[in-house]
């Protein structure tokens, strides 16, 4: 088997096993290579087609018949308040022919060491198997918190401000986007979105019945909202963002107004936000919580991650980390922090304070639990409790870009 990026000939073949392994039509099936990939160039239409270079694909031993194969995307991200680079694995199909050979296992032993010596600090993805992704050092990640709202019981909140839809001729396009931005940087694994992301934007609310507001209280716009309405079914906020209460308000006061001919209303919300405060009413089932899961992620550079880490107050921790498939992550580093204080991070060899999987050390740096290693099977605390959750703790964490 050979294990390499794929060539420019060799993009329509990529696409073809995605389309295949996810089941959905191929668009520009028709087209020869040579057109397939030049008009991907021409015209990317996302950070795929833009990175239409960084698929990775297994081959059999004649270096052209493709097996399998995946996408690594350099999305920007958000970790402990800095900006680092995220692969965002996608993609990820073998032929049926091929399935369980190993041929996806070989790419992320080639993928993984490839994107630590990039400089990435972070990878994500969205798994159709846990137990698969954990094989290569992926833990479950981000949850989503989905909200049903009984929109009878909702407050008639009278807003301050007004909103506006976007349609052809009025682009808030600019409005949204600095809504997202704002709650980009304050969530762990959030993507900072370009232009490709906003594409959406562009489509006629009255061919998708899909209809996006913008809410703005001087002018200033705080929080948006597209949703689904048809006839009979729950409403349903197919995306939404704000950044404070004066903007969820501003939500749930257009969402009332939708009370005459729709019951409820589902909204996805960062795990963080409790709107329970702002309504007057939970009891008749007024209010439903449900929290799903949003992918899984991994630390690909444990030595900038922990360099990055947000720590609490001052304190040294020896941390041991094991890694399958990135080597330089293997073994002991000992952390320094204090208040105001750049991370001071070397490699040791002195006994930890706490060994773990890489697995668990992402998902704890990434906050997205707390540290309880009695719940946590790949963690063996040797020193003070109390000493590691100074550096392991719960953090905002939410992403919303599919990949
Ligand atoms: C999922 C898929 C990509 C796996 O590809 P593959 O080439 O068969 O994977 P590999 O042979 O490299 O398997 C790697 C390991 O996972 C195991 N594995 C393979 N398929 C698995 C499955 N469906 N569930 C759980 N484990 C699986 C293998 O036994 C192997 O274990 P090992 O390396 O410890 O021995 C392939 O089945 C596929 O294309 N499915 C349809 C599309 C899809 O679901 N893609 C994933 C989207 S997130």
């Amino acid at each position: 088997m050979i294990v390499r990026k794929i060539r420019e000939n060799e993009l329509k073949r990529s696409a073809q096993l995605s389309a295949l392994a996810f089941e959905y039509p191929m668009e520009g099936a028709e087209k020869s290579p040579e057109a397939f990939i030049r008009e991907v160039r021409e015209r990317p239409r996302s950070l795929e087609d833009a990175r239409w270079d960084s698929r990775w694909a297994a081959f059999e031993d004649d270096d052209e018949t493709m097996m399998a194969t995946f996408c690594v995307l350099p999305w920007h991200a958000t970790f402990d308040g800095h900006d680092v680079v995220m692969g965002g694995i996608g993609g990820v199909a073998t032929l049926p022919q091929y399935r369980r050979g190993g041929a996806i296992r070989c790419c992320f032993e080639a993928a993984l060491p490839d994107m630590y010596a990039q400089g990435m600090v972070l990878s994500y993805l969205y798994p159709f198997s846990n137990a698969f992704y954990r094989r290569f050092g992926y833990e479950i990640a981000c949850d989503e918190a989905r909200w049903t709202l009984r929109l009878a019981l909702l407050p008639s909140l009278d807003a301050p401000g007004r909103w506006a839809m976007q349609e052809p001729g009025r682009d808030l396009t600019a409005d949204i986007r600095a809504i997202d931005e704002a709650r980009s940087r304050r969530y762990n694994c959030a993507v900072r979105k370009g232009d490709t992301e906003y594409d959406w934007t562009g489509a006629d609310p009255f061919v998708t019945r899909n209809y996006t507001f913008v809410y703005y209280e001087d002018d200033a716009p705080l929080a948006y909202a597209t949703i689904q309405a048809r006839p009979h079914e729950d409403l349903r906020c197919l995306r939404c963002g704000f950044n404070d209460r004066r903007g969820l308000e501003g939500l749930l006061a257009l969402l009332r107004r939708y009370a005459a001919d729709h019951e409820r209303a589902v909204l996805p919300m960062p795990v963080d936000v409790d709107p329970r405060a702002t309504l007057p009413e939970f009891s008749l089932g007024g209010v439903e919580r449900a929290v799903v899961q949003r992918g899984m992620a991994r630390v690909v550079n444990v030595e900038q991650a922990l360099a990055l880490a947000k720590a609490k107050g001052e304190g040294t921790l020896r941390v041991r980390v094991t890694d399958g498939q990135i080597p330089e992550n293997n073994g002991g580093f000992e952390v320094r922090f204090a208040p105001g204080m750049k991370n001071d991070v070397r490699r040791t060899d002195a006994a930890p304070d706490v060994a773990l999987t890489i697995q668990d050390f992402s998902r704890l740096l990434l906050g997205c639990c707390a540290f309880e290693p009695e719940w946590l099977p790949g963690v063996a605390l040797h020193g003070d409790i109390e000493g590691a959750r100074k550096l392991f703790y719960p953090k905002p964490n939410y992403i919303t870009q599919r990949f």
